[in-house]
This record gives structure tokens, sequence and C-alpha cells, in this order.
């Protein structure tokens, strides 16, 4: 069921060296990955441990703050794969603090075949890409999420059928993930909504990039319950992200008619599946009845995490 990219559009490699924003690449080579992330993941899932491509070759994990699926994915993967995944968490490198960015990239290009670095400040990741000689994965900004989307555009495809042409309605905060939602639609067609409590639109240079593509219809709102109607995918995240805690309560009360309850699923209609990157705080921006519903795919979302990111780094390192 993935779409076939046009023969005459189609290109096996990547012609770009780092995966930092999905809208670098075109929509040929976005659904070449997802169709190698699909092959792959069922290679997996029937046993097989034969095929590894990446036996010899070592990854550097940079992780400025804790996570749980980014690393695992990341590690689990590269690991079937046949590689070997380095973990370096906040006391092994500060950067641009104890050790500037454009040195942790060289060096680490001298003994690694790849990095990937969840490094939050945006600039870190442009600047780790700039002076490695290796390929760099995003694995997480402030900006955007690209390894997220990705993941999501798969699992998508997996149980719609289809991304394009679908209607996906994220409801919350504009973060990094509708940041990524729209540089995706910049590139795939699809109509993106994101319903969001005022002062809390998406970056605006970000929402003028995708419209002016002119690839996909976007639309940004204060009314989520207009907004879901008719939806093929209602996504959520947390209204605070880790490094907003002190705001926490604050925005528990902005938000509040931003929460993905039963009665929102209800307006989307039957059809409609439930998304969240995960993790996620239940009873604030998402019911417990939401999350454990049978249109919850938020589960075999977080397992595409880890298909996605081998398919992206299959391509980066040429295979
Ligand atoms: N969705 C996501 O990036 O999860 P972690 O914070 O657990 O890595």
């Amino acid at each position: 069921t993935f779409p076939t990219p046009s023969p005459v559009q189609a290109k096996e490699k990547s012609e770009l060296k780092d995966f930092l924003h999905i809208s670098d690449f075109d929509k040929a080579t976005i659904m070449n990955i997802l169709n190698r992330a699909a092959e792959v993941k069922a290679l997996l899932k029937s046993g097989e441990r034969t095929y590894l491509p990446f036996k010899g070759k070592t990854m550097a994990m940079i992780f400025a703050k804790p996570s749980m699926r980014t690393r695992v994915s990341f590690e689990t993967g590269f690991s079937l794969l046949g590689g070997h995944a380095i973990y370096l968490g906040p006391d092994d490198i500060q950067m641009g603090k104890r050790e500037e960015t454009r040195d942790v990239a060289r060096v680490l290009s001298r003994y690694n075949d790849i990095i990937m670095a969840r490094v939050f400040a945006h600039q870190d990741i442009l600047d780790l890409a700039k002076y490695s000689s290796v390929p760099v994965v995003n694995g997480l900004t402030d900006y955007n999420h690209p390894c997220q989307i990705m993941a999501d555009a798969l699992t998508m495809i997996e149980h719609i059928g289809q991304l394009e042409g679908t209607k996906v309605v994220y409801v919350g905060d504009g973060n990094n993930i509708v940041h990524s939602w729209l540089l995706l639609a910049a590139v795939i067609p699809f109509h993106f909504v994101c319903a969001c409590p005022k002062g809390f639109e998406p970056d605006e240079k970000t929402v003028e990039k995708a419209r002016q593509a002119g690839v996909s219809k976007i639309e940004i709102t204060n009314d989520p319950k207009e907004a879901v109607r008719g939806a093929d995918v209602v996504y959520s995240d947390v209204w605070a992200s880790m490094g907003q805690k002190e705001e926490a309560a604050y925005r528990r009360q902005v938000f509040k008619g931003f929460q993905v309850d039963e009665a929102l699923m209800k307006l989307a209609g039957p059809k409609a599946y439930f998304m969240h990157c995960l993790p996620a705080e239940r009873g604030v921006e998402v019911t417990d009845g939401v999350i454990e519903a049978p249109n919850s795919i938020v589960f075999p979302q977080a397992e595409n995490r880890m298909h996605a990111q081998n398919a992206i780094m299959l391509n980066l390192l040429g295979f």
C-alpha cells in the first residue's frame, strides 16, 4: 500500500549528507525512505538477523537531556543492523559549554561513521552538521523533530493506507512537532491544521514557508472543536516540555479546552486515529480513555521511530 515514487524523480540515495529538516528532502526521497523503513521493518519482524549493513560501523549519540524513545530506538535499530552505538549524555558532552560544538563535531567524525544528536538548541545541530565530516541526524531540537515525523508518516501509511490527501489535526502547543508537520506539508500534500491557544501559535516563518510551498492546505486556529471535524488523525503532545517546567501550572490553565478527550474524538468521527509522540501526561493533554481506545495508534507510532530511523541511516550511509 506504499505509494511508489515516480521513476523520473526517484533517487535511490539522498544527495544530502545530513538529516536535519524534512523539507531539505524531495517527495521522492521521503517516500523512498518510508518504503525502505517498511521493508526493513518486515525483515526485522520476521526474526531475520542476517542483514547487517552497519557491521563494523559506529554511531555517536549525543543527548543534552534524558530520553527514552530516542535513545532506545536509535541504539536498538543500529545494533540490530550490525552496528555499535555509543551513548554520550550531558555528563559526557556539554555542547558549547565545556567544548565548542565545532570541535565536538570534528573529533567525533574521526571515530564514528554517523552522529545522532538530540541537542535542543537548533543552532547546535546546524553547527554539528557544518563541521562534521560524517552524516548528522537531528534527534530533536527545540525547533523540529524530523525523525518523529518520519515515524508518524510511516504509521499513517500503515493504518490509513496513505499520507497524501489526509487531514491531520494537531491540538495543543505550536511546538517543534508542529514545525515538523509544517515542513512535511511543504513537501507532501495533505491538510494540516494546528489548533492552539492564542499566543501559542507555531513559528510564523515556518507557517509561511509551508504555505508558500503551495503543496498542502495549512490552517492555524484557536478552535479545536471545529478543527477536528473530518480528521483522519488527531495528534497531541505535552503542554509543557522538559525545558518549561516552571511554566507548567500556567500552561495547564491556558490550555484548558485543548485536552483531547472522548468528546473531542467523537467530533472527529469514528475513523479518526489518535496519535501522540509520547511521553504523554495522561489526564492533562489527553485522557486515559483516548490513549487506551482501539483507534489510538501511539504504540505502533513509538515502534516506528526505530524503523524510520533505520531507513534514514541506511540512506545517509549509502545503503
Ligand atoms: N518522542 C520522543 O522523542 O521521546 P523521548 O523524549 O522519550 O526520546
